[in-house]
């Protein structure tokens, strides 16, 4: 059985800088409430004359391959975790692949919001394992800051949610002490409506009506409290489940990446595995929630941070939407 390593990593953010004194500026909120609340003090948001989801992918995408020392025809699968694709369909998968010059190889998009990168790596590790694929190129990218609105009454959402992308390249090896030692993916549909998006929803007679306009159901919802109640449950629970299956213990990870949702959550959850600041990274602070793409953001920034070497015991782990969560264990 083939085991997957990490071959590369790599991230694109957008060039347009967004501070908290911008949006207090458009809304009744400030940077002291929003810093208090989430750790956020800026975010980037795309520019719609030349980011797309796809092609802020292909620039993640060539980071990796580049530092894994690839080429791009080296890849044979792409499974692309976002929940803002550019089209309604096809998925963003293959317009990455288009963009990588890529054809025929088959390219999967995966919907679990900001547990979406982990199911990404589960699936992806998955195919390696079974020897059906060699070199899987596993993405998280969103565009959100176009579905938030920038008024008082969408505040609690706005000032948390931006743009980004990551990728990180997994490749079948015969090593079995390295790579990736166990995933763990999780869901909860009872929770669907406390984070989601409810239109255009395809189960309406229309589609696109002034209802939909007049309850403003195109834009997102989120219980924040709820949200909250159940991260910080979930995260250190499913971080345990992954550490028995592997045999390991809270003292043996390196460095924790998880998803960036909210610092205030991500400090309740170090507190709570007793984790010291140098095994937890976080850098919400710089690019707000951009959900399925903060992993792989952060993976690929602690990495040319020199955060992760050799032998290393990587955890990541996330919560959001679904309810979904999810952990994965990872030897450098
Ligand atoms: C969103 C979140 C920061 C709000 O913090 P909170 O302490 O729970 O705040 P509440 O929603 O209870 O709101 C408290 C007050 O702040 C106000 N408020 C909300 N957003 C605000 C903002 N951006 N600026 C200023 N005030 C704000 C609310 O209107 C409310 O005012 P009221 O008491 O007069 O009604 C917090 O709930 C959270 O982080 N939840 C998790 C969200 C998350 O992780 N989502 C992504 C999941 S992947």
């Amino acid at each position: 059985m083939f085991h997957s390593i990490i071959a590369g990593s790599g991230h694109f953010v957008p060039e347009k800088v967004v501070t908290n004194e911008d949006l207090a500026k458009l809304m009744d909120t400030s940077d002291e409430w929003i810093t208090e609340r989430t750790g956020i003090k800026e975010r980037r948001y795309f520019d719609p004359e030349k980011d797309t989801v796809a092609n802020m992918a292909a620039r993640a995408s060539k980071m990796a391959l580049e530092r894994a020392g690839m080429k791009a025809d080296e890849i044979d699968f792409i499974v692309f975790a976002t929940i803002f694709p550019d089209y309604f369909f096809p998925g963003s998968g293959v317009l990455l692949q288009r963009e990588l010059g890529l054809h025929s190889i088959p390219a999967m998009d995966i919907r679990n919001a900001c547990s979406g990168f982990i199911y990404a790596i589960s699936v992806a590790d998955q195919y390696i394992k079974t020897g059906m694929y060699k070199n899987v190129l596993v993405i998280g990218a969103e565009i959100q800051s176009s579905v938030l609105t920038f008024d008082t009454a969408h505040r609690n959402m706005t000032v948390i949610f931006a743009d980004g992308a990551g990728a990180m390249i997994l490749k079948a090896s015969d090593l079995t002490s390295k790579g990736i030692l166990t995933t763990h993916i999780h869901s909860d549909g009872r929770y669907a409506e406390l984070l989601y998006l409810k239109d255009p929803g395809s189960s309406r007679k229309v589609r696109l009506s002034k209802d939909i306009v007049d309850n403003e159901s195109f834009k997102g919802y989120m219980d924040g409290r709820e949200v909250f109640k159940h991260a910080v449950v979930r995260f250190p629970e499913v971080i345990q489940e992954a550490l028995d299956a592997a045999d390991l213990t809270i003292e043996d990870i390196d460095l924790l990446i998880p998803h960036q949702a909210n610092l205030r959550i991500n400090q309740f959850v170090q507190k709570r595995l007793g984790l010291a600041d140098d095994k937890i990274y976080n850098n919400i602070m710089r690019y707000g929630n951009t959900t399925a793409a903060s992993i792989p953001i952060c993976f690929s920034e602690a990495t040319g941070e020199g955060r992760i070497n050799e032998n290393d015991i990587i955890c990541l782990a996330a919560f959001g939407s679904g309810f979904t969560w999810a952990s994965a264990l990872i030897r450098m």
